[in-house]
């Protein structure tokens, strides 16, 4: 019986971490404004501090998804500063080998919870507009497109499209 399992990243976690997001950027270059050529010359401390929660992850979810205890998946909630009311979903990514069963729209709403339980009022994203895996995705779960285009890249082909979602109370404190 498989097991799916999805937790936050920590600091101990940063070699793990390391692996996946170079693996996610080999894997979709296209689905990134960052590059592989450009974090895998990052050094060790640099993956250790992007989850310590002292430094740039006080305000961030990391998330990992696990099957059967090997890393298939991630994402990341992040608030660039505690005083905004709007988080940025950053680097989301299924393995190829598990793609279409339900673990992106886990990840998502794990993120969704955070940013609600946060009080927040929206999630904003940028996608690719030929990734139509990601879009539909997006769009079941209710994010909108919002502003206009812009290159993926400075000299990239690729454009990406911001979206964000409109995070409502939750039901509890609606029907108060
Ligand atoms: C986008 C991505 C994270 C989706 O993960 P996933 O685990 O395959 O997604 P799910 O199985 O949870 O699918 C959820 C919904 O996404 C949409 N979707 C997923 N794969 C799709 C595909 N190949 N074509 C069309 N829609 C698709 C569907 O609406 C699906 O809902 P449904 O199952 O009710 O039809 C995954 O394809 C991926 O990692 N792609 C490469 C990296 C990437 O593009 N990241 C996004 C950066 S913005």
């Amino acid at each position: 019986m498989s097991s799916l399992n999805i937790r936050v990243l920590n600091k101990e976690d940063w070699a793990i971490y390391k692996e996946l997001r170079l693996l996610s950027l080999q894997d979709s270059p296209d689905s990134f404004g960052s590059s592989y050529e450009h974090e895998v010359l990052f050094a060790n401390e640099e993956w250790v501090s992007r989850l310590d929660p002292d430094n740039r992850a006080k305000y961030a979810r990391p998330l990992i998804a696990e099957l059967n205890g090997v890393a298939i998946g991630l994402a990341w909630g992040m608030l660039h500063s505690p005083c905004d009311k709007t988080a940025h979903l950053y680097q989301m990514w299924v393995s190829s080998r598990v793609r279409g069963q339900g673990v992106g729209r886990l990840l998502l709403n794990k993120i969704i919870e955070w940013a609600k339980n946060c009080g927040l009022d929206y999630i904003y994203l940028a996608v690719t507009t030929t990734n139509m895996a990601a879009v539909h995705l997006y769009k079941t779960i209710g994010f909108e497109p919002c502003g206009s285009s812009e290159r993926l890249r400075e000299i990239s082909v690729l454009s990406v499209q911001p979206m964000r979602l409109k995070l409502c109370a939750n039901v509890a404190s609606q029907t108060l």
